[in-house]
């Protein structure tokens, strides 16, 4: 630029800055001012619901009412589509329709009018598979999370490690319940759950969740116990129930996604791509028996209501290749003081009375549960409704292994044949943000465990055609618990009738000796050996012209530490490992 030019705009600059710039600069302050305290703010999400192949749900929250316009496409910078809701609300709620199954959109919030936040990197949701399609998924399920504490980050963090090691983020992320500590109030569920430091703020942009409620989420709903800790139960019409987490989930209770209609928020059902999951509802317990649809207190085998009823037309109704049910409250623990026949844990007993019996009729694959704060899983397992000492792996344990493909095989779940659809796993995950240590996990149709003070973690569960991997990741990133189910026909690999149905161990637990015993009906040579938990062989046996009939061993713990041992049977073709647990 010409320097006279230049020093001439300077000093014209200078002028104009005293006589004219300095008013014009302080009405553009006093309007933006008076405009920044009117803009409106997001002071929640904005967060997920209800992902279907052709629909999502997004919400978010404001502080002032406006109606709400939500743009999207499948660029960053090519928003161009846009669905609203004329409704003037701080809570905003937009659905979307029309969309492409397994395609990933990027999305903005706002108003009609102005747009609050977008062509953000972080803002996308992942369509799901069409219903005829079987593409792999991946499902992050975390449990007792809502205390905002470290524990709840690590967690977090340790499943985004994993997702970009692996490169292959969740789908989806489940909750099974205690989702805010300890009432779960509007303003726990704000400062522990939707929080950005310590809780899924920031996750929940880009990824829905599909949940379960708690007993502490129901504390805001309507509370099971009084303020000194002694159950008085709900005496509420589960048709009224309202509170906070009620308020926040938005999931597909008219069969949008598959699934029959509940009508309800409190439980309901959806597909998602090779996957039905039904959402049960562990909390519903009143003295009331009109409004005891959980049954809890009530043993009678021929118990039912509302719930049961709708669970039972539902799993009847689904024809996807894989049953998953997640509730609350866990129907198998193997620490001390969950889940037996005592007055705290009546939750924990009505639904292993009443759920278990219906959805392993109708073949449910996996059961995901929290409520106690650790990690446990059972071994493939079947028709168990009583307490823990009732147990009989003659009839109840369908496969005791580990499960792991990489040492007996995975469990193996039949098509067709005398056990088509018969073996579940029950998981629970309810250490995603509290751990204990009240006592050791020693329960027989639980395969392992971990239960400490500072023990998190989550479970992380593929979906891959006729394949479901499930995996336990610990807090620091650990995978320390993995299994496989896989669906095969029953014709087309079975020789003879598995080892595993055949093995009875009684009783179990057991204080000085046990009785390991197996029929056969092919004529084998069979090979026994106990292990201690250090992997030291304790026994063995060998049997020949084993189809005279049941063959017994007495295993003699008398001179033995109390602990957890393992016993192997082996014959030419199969394997079979199982837990023993000898206390003093
Ligand atoms: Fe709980």
């Amino acid at each position: 630029m010409n320097s006279k030019i230049h020093k001439l705009l300077l000093k014209t600059d200078r002028i104009m800055s005293k006589k004219i710039y300095a008013p014009l600069l302080a009405a553009f302050l006093f309007f933006s001012t008076l405009t920044s305290l009117n803009a409106q703010l997001i002071l929640r999400g904005p967060y997920l619901q209800s992902p279907g192949p052709n629909s999502i749900i997004i919400r978010w929250r404001t502080d002032t009412p406006t109606d709400s316009r939500v743009y999207y496409g499948t660029s960053i910078g090519s928003q161009t589509l846009f669905a609203d809701s004329a409704t003037a609300t701080t809570e905003h709620r937009v659905k979307i329709n029309g969309l492409t199954p397994l395609t990933k959109y990027y999305y903005s919030v706002g108003t009609t009018t102005n747009t609050l936040r977008g062509n953000d990197a972080a803002l996308f949701f992942n369509t799901a598979p069409d219903a005829s399609s079987h593409s792999p998924i991946r499902f992050w399920t975390i449990g007792d999370f809502g205390h905002g504490n470290d524990g709840e980050r690590k967690v977090r963090d340790s499943y985004l490690q994993y997702s970009q090691n692996t490169g292959h983020p969740a789908d989806a992320q489940i909750w099974v319940g205690d989702n805010a500590y300890s009432d779960g109030t509007e303003a726990e569920f704000q400062s522990k759950v939707f929080d950005t430091i310590n809780g899924y703020g920031n996750v929940f942009l880009n990824l829905p969740f599909i949940s379960t409620s708690g007993n502490h989420d129901y504390n805001s709903i309507c509370p099971w116990q009084n303020a000194q800790g002694i159950p008085v139960l709900c005496g509420q019409d589960p048709n009224t129930h309202t509170g906070p987490y009620l308020n926040i989930i938005d999931p597909p209770t008219l069969g949008e996604l598959g699934g029959v209609a509940s009508g309800r928020k409190i439980f309901y059902s959806m597909d998602y791509g090779d996957v039905h999951i039904a959402s049960m509802n562990s909390e519903l317990g009143s003295y009331t028996s009109a409004y005891n649809w959980t049954g809890v207190l009530n043993t009678s085998q021929t118990f039912t209501s509302p719930m049961l009823d709708w669970l039972k037309a539902d799993l009847a109704a689904t024809t996807k290749k894989w049953k998953v049910v997640i509730w609350h409250q866990t129907p198998y623990s193997g620490q001390d003081n969950f889940t037996e026949e005592n007055s705290v844990q009546i939750f924990c007993t009505a639904t292993r009375h009443h759920f278990n019996p219906i959805l392993e009729q109708y073949g449910v694959d996996l059961v995901l549960v929290g409520h106690d704060h650790n990690y446990q899983r059972t071994f493939l397992i079947n028709g168990h409704y009583g307490g823990k000492p009732d147990f009989d792996s003659a009839t109840m344990m369908i496969n005791g292994t580990s499960g792991r493909e990489a040492e007996e095989g995975p469990y193996v779940k039949y098509t067709n044949g005398p056990l088509s659809g018969v073996g579940t796993v029950y998981v629970i995950a309810g250490n995603s943000s509290e751990g204990n240590t009240y006592s050791p996990i020693m329960h027989p149709a639980i395969y392992w465990g971990e239960a400490c003070d500072t023990c998190y973690g989550s479970f992380i569960w593929d979906v891959n055609g006729d394949r479901l991997d499930g995996r336990y990741l610990t807090a620091t990133g650990e995978i320390k618990d993995s299994f496989t189910i896989v669906k095969q026909q029953w014709n087309s690999i079975q020789k003879t009738e598995p080892l595993a149905n055949k093995v009875k161990v009684a009783p179990n637990p057991f204080t000085d000796q046990t009785e390991i015993s197996f029929a056969l009906n092919s004529n084998e040579e069979v090979h026994l050996d106990v292990y201690d938990i250090s992997g030291k062989k304790v026994a063995s046996n060998d049997y020949d012209n084993t189809k005279t009939g049941r063959q017994i061993y007495i295993f003699d713990g008398k001179n033995l530490s109390a602990g957890q041992y393992f016993y192997e049977l082996k014959t030419e073709e199969q394997s079979l490992r199982g837990k023993l647990m000898l206390v003093k």
